[in-house]
Order: structure tokens, then C-alpha cells, then sequence
């Protein structure tokens, strides 16, 4: 597994961030609360949500992380009623129409993870530029995921093997926890360090399951609307105090057991 390798060496993080972490994953949630308390009707809370997304991304590189993963659309959320899922689909032409130049320009790669069955075919090809046009990037990765579900993931990742197996192309014994990693829609990025799930609800949701293994979890009291650099900051000098040990123990308490 990718996960040790993953640990930032001293020194390869951009600025003076110590030890960051070098993926991110955030829960954009709390667009709907954010409007209902004023009083607004919750698609304006989603275009506020992607106004959020703007500053963040921008802010990440400073912090010394290489890759942000953002839910921005569950398998679940199909069931909402038909207009707020209309303005969901909405949100990434919102976004790339105003950012993609920059983005591009600015080296970061946009990678679309997720579904694109019962997306629109306008969407899809959106998606596909924005993917197409950042493909030689590599400063900054950036994964929106949309219509995305971290079982759907699992299950295609399965499929893909079993109908690897069914043909002949590979054995049951083949099948490696890497191997699995790089079937996955995440399969170009490392596992997350840190995911944060602002609005105060504390639950993954269907997002990363496989990848989260090892992920350091902050959960913040604000709406994701209101998130700005200062609480990446915040979630990330939270993370910089965790002891990770992917289930090892430590040299000192190893000695003590013997
Ligand atoms: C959850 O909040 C948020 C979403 C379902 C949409 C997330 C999308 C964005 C933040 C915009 C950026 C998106 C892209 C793809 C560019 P909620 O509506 O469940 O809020 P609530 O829990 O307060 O009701």
C-alpha cells in the first residue's frame, strides 16, 4: 500500500507548513442550513458552496497540500427533490466556467471522479474538457467527486476484477490490496491523510470508504459556505497533532512490551 509513502519527508512540503497533509478530502456539507438561516432558498446556498470551493482551492498549495478530493454530488443525492438535483448539476459548469482558465494556468490537474451515467451529455463534456485541458498539470491535483459513492466505487472496482478473472486476464490469488487501489476512481491519487467534514455532522456519508483506512478525521462546527482558508488552517494544525501509526505501535512502547 501507498500509505507510508505517503508520509511527507522533512522538507518536501511548499512553505513553512511542517508535516502537512499531502491529501485532503473534504464533506462540503451545510450549503442547505447556511441559506435556511437566512432565509434563503437552498440553491443559493449551493452557489455559495462553490464560491467556498473557490477560496479553498486556491488556499490548499499554501498549506502544503498536492491533493484536494471535494464531494460535490453523492449517488444519494439523486433523491432530492428534482429542482435543487437540477442546480446540483449546475454547479460544476458554474465552477469551471469562471476558474478552469486559472486552474489551468495555475498547474492544477482537475480529475472528475465518479459516475457519469445519468449525468447530461452538456455536463459530461464539461467535465471531460476540464479533465482534458489540465491533463499535463501536476503542481496541484484537485478531484471533484460527483455522482460518486464510496460503495458504487468498491463494487465497480470488484467488478472490474471479477470480469478480469471471468476472461482469463488474472486469478483470484492476483488480487493485492495495490491492485484494488488502482481500480478505484481515486486510483491516481494517494489515500487521504486528512478528511474534514465541516457543519458539525460527524459521519463519512458514502465518501472514500476503502481510501479513509488510515485517514486522520476533523470535524468542524461551520457551514461549508462560511469555510475559509483560516479553518483549513485550523483542521490541519488539528491533524499536525496526531500520532498516526497505521496500527503499529510506537519504538518505545514495542521495548516496553518485550
Ligand atoms: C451538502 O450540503 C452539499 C452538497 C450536496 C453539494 C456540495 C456542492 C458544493 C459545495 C458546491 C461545489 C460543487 C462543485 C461540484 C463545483 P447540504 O445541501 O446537504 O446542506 P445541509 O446539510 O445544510 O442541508
Amino acid at each position: 500500500m501507498a500509505v507510508q509513502e505517503n508520509m511527507p519527508s522533512k522538507g518536501e512540503a511548499s512553505g513553512a507548513v511542517e508535516r502537512p497533509p499531502l491529501h485532503v478530502a473534504i464533506v462540503m456539507d451545510g450549503n442547505g442550513r447556511w441559506a435556511k438561516r437566512r432565509g434563503l432558498p437552498r440553491t443559493l446556498g449551493h452557489r455559495a458552496g462553490v464560491e467556498a470551493l473557490k477560496r479553498i482551492v486556491e488556499a490548499a498549495p499554501d498549506l502544503g497540500i498536492r491533493w484536494l478530493t471535494v464531494f460535490g454530488f453523492s449517488t444519494e443525492n439523486w433523491s432530492r427533490p428534482a429542482a435543487e438535483v437540477a442546480e446540483l448539476m449546475a454547479l460544476p459548469k458554474r465552477y469551471f466556467e469562471t476558474d478552469l482558465a486559472r486552474l489551468e494556468r495555475e498547474g492544477v490537474r482537475v480529475r472528475v471522479i465518479g459516475s457519469r451515467t445519468g449525468l447530461s451529455r452538456d455536463l459530461v463534456k464539461i467535465c471531460s474538457e476540464a479533465e482534458a485541458r489540465t491533463a499535463g498539470n501536476d503542481r496541484f491535483h484537485l478531484n471533484v467527486a460527483f455522482n460518486y459513492g464510496g460503495k458504487a466505487d468498491i463494487l465497480d472496482a470488484a467488478r472490474k476484477f471479477a470480469e478480469a478473472v471471468a476472461a482469463g486476464r488474472a486469478r483470484p490469488d492476483d488480487l493485492t490490496e495495490a491492485l484494488f487501489d488502482s481500480q478505484l476512481a481515486t486510483a491516481a491519487s494517494p489515500p487521504p491523510d486528512l478528511i474534514v467534514r465541516p457543519s458539525g455532522e460527524q459521519r463519512l456519508s458514502n465518501f472514500m470508504l476503502w481510501q479513509a483506512a488510515y485517514a486522520e478525521f476533523v470535524f468542524q462546527d461551520v457551514l461549508w459556505p462560511d469555510y475559509s482558508a483560516q479553518h483549513l488552517a485550523a483542521a490541519i494544525a488539528e491533524f499536525q497533532t496526531r500520532d498516526r501509526r497505521y496500527g503499529a505501535v510506537v519504538p518505545d512502547d514495542a521495548l516496553a512490551a518485550g
